[in-house]
C-alpha cells in the first residue's frame, strides 16, 4: 500500500520540506511573517516580491530568515518595474528558491538566479513555454490553471495537466489553481505532480494578516463569484485577473475602455497601458486586502473560494488537507483492489 508520504516524496526532497504544499506568493499578503509561519509548520512559504521596492524586499528576506530557518522562496514578477534590480540584489542574499512569475524569464536571468545557489521554479502556461523554461535551465515548473486567484493564464488546470504534466513525466512539476480540499491532492500526485500550490485557502488562515473584511468576503463567496476580467477589444492586451465580483471590477472595465480609446488615438503605448493596468491592480488589491475596502478594492480570489469556508490556524489547515488526502488515497486504493 502506498502512503501519501510515498507519493509526494520527490516533492519533499525537491523543496526540502516535510509537506510539499506551497503557499503561493500573494502581493501585499505573503510577507515575511506569513511565509515564516507556513515554513515553520513544515510546508513551503513564498515571499511576494512583485510590487516591493528592492530595499524593502531585501529587508523582508532578512526578516523571513530571522523568523524561520526552514526553506522558502522569493517570488519575482518579471514584468514588475523593479524586477531587474530585485534580481540583481537578491542573488547576493542566497535565498534557497527563486520563483519567476508574471512573464517568461530570459535564459541569463535563470542562470543568474541559479549561480546564486537558488533552485529556480518557473511558471509555464503552454507546452512550448514549458519546453523553453526547461531548456533555459529551470529546475522545476509551476502549472497554474485559470481557476486560480490573481493574475491568470487562459487555460484551466485540467488542460495543463494533460498538455504539460503528462508530457514531462520525469521533470519536477508543481500544480496550482482550484485546490480547495485535500481530496484532490492524491489524484494530482498520482498524475505525476511533485506537490501543490494554494493561495486562496491560505488567505483564510489565522496567521494571514489581511483585513478581516477581506476574509469575510471570502467566507461569503461562492465559486462562481470569483470571475476573470474579460479582454475587451484587440487594441489593448491585458493579463486577466480573477477576483470576486464587486464595484472594483466594474471600475476596471471602465479603465479598460478609457485605455482602449487612448490606444485608438495613439495617446498611449501598449506598454504604458499595461503599466497603468498593473498600477490599478496593485493599488486596488492593497485597498481591499490592507484597508478593507471590499467594495471598490480588488478581492483577488480563485474559484476555490467556494470551498474555503473557515478561518483556521495554518497548522490545522495543513493537517486537515493531509487527513483528507490520506482518506482519499485509501479510497482510491480500495477501488483499485
Ligand atoms: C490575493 C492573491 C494575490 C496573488 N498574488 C500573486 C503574486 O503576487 N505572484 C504570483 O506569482 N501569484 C500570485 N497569486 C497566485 C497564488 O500565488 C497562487 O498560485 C494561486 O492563488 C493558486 O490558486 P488558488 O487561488 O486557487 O489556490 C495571487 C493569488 C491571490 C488569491
Amino acid at each position: 500500500m502506498k502512503t501519501l508520504d510515498d507519493l509526494w516524496k520527490a516533492g519533499k526532497n525537491f523543496l526540502n520540506v516535510d509537506i510539499p504544499v506551497m503557499c503561493g506568493a500573494m502581493t501585499w499578503i505573503s510577507e515575511s511573517r506569513l511565509v515564516a509561519h507556513v515554513s515553520n509548520a513544515g510546508a513551503f512559504g513564498c515571499l511576494a516580491g512583485g510590487n516591493m521596492d528592492p530595499e524593502l524586499l531585501l529587508q523582508e528576506i532578512d526578516d523571513t530568515k530571522q523568523l524561520t530557518n526552514k526553506p522558502f522562496a522569493v517570488n519575482l514578477i518579471t514584468i514588475a518595474p523593479n524586477y531587474k534590480k530585485q534580481l540583481d540584489l537578491i542573488n547576493a542574499t542566497k535565498v534557497p528558491y527563486i520563483i519567476f512569475a508574471g512573464g517568461i524569464p530570459k535564459a541569463d536571468e535563470i542562470q543568474k538566479a541559479k549561480l546564486s545557489g537558488a533552485k529556480v521554479l518557473c511558471f509555464a502556461s503552454t507546452e512550448s513555454i514549458a519546453k523553453r523554461m526547461i531548456d533555459r535551465g529551470a529546475d522545476a515548473l509551476m502549472l497554474e490553471g485559470s481557476e486560480a486567484g490573481g493574475h491568470i493564464g487562459h487555460v484551466s488546470l485540467i488542460i495543463l495537466l494533460q498538455q504539460i504534466l503528462f508530457e514531462f513525466p520525469d521533470f519536477p512539476i508543481f500544480v496550482a489553481g482550484g485546490i480547495g480540499t485535500g481530496r484532490i491532492i492524491p489524484h494530482l500526485l498520482l498524475m505525476g505532480a511533485f506537490g501543490v500550490q494554494l493561495g486562496t485557502l491560505f488567505v483564510l488562515s489565522e496567521e494571514c494578516n489581511v483585513n478581516p473584511k477581506f476574509k469575510q468576503a471570502f467566507i461569503r463567496a461562492r465559486a462562481r463569484d470569483a470571475v476573470a476580467t474579460p479582454q475587451i477589444g484587440s487594441e489593448l492586451h491585458v493579463v486577466a485577473v480573477r477576483a470576486l465580483r464587486n464595484k472594483g471590477m466594474d471600475q476596471f472595465a471602465d479603465l479598460q475602455m478609457r485605455l482602449i480609446q487612448s490606444r485608438k488615438h495613439g495617446q498611449i503605448s501598449q506598454e504604458e497601458a499595461q503599466f497603468e493596468v498593473e498600477r490599478y491592480w496593485v493599488g486596488a488589491l492593497r485597498r481591499a486586502a490592507i484597508e478593507g475596502d471590499t467594495e471598490t478594492g480588488s478581492l483577488m480570489a480563485g474559484q476555490s473560494v467556494g470551498l474555503a469556508k473557515e478561518i483556521k490556524p495554518i497548522k490545522n489547515l495543513l493537517s486537515d488537507l493531509i487527513a483528507d488526502a490520506e482518506k482519499e488515497l485509501k479510497r482510491i486504493q480500495e477501488k483499485l483492489i
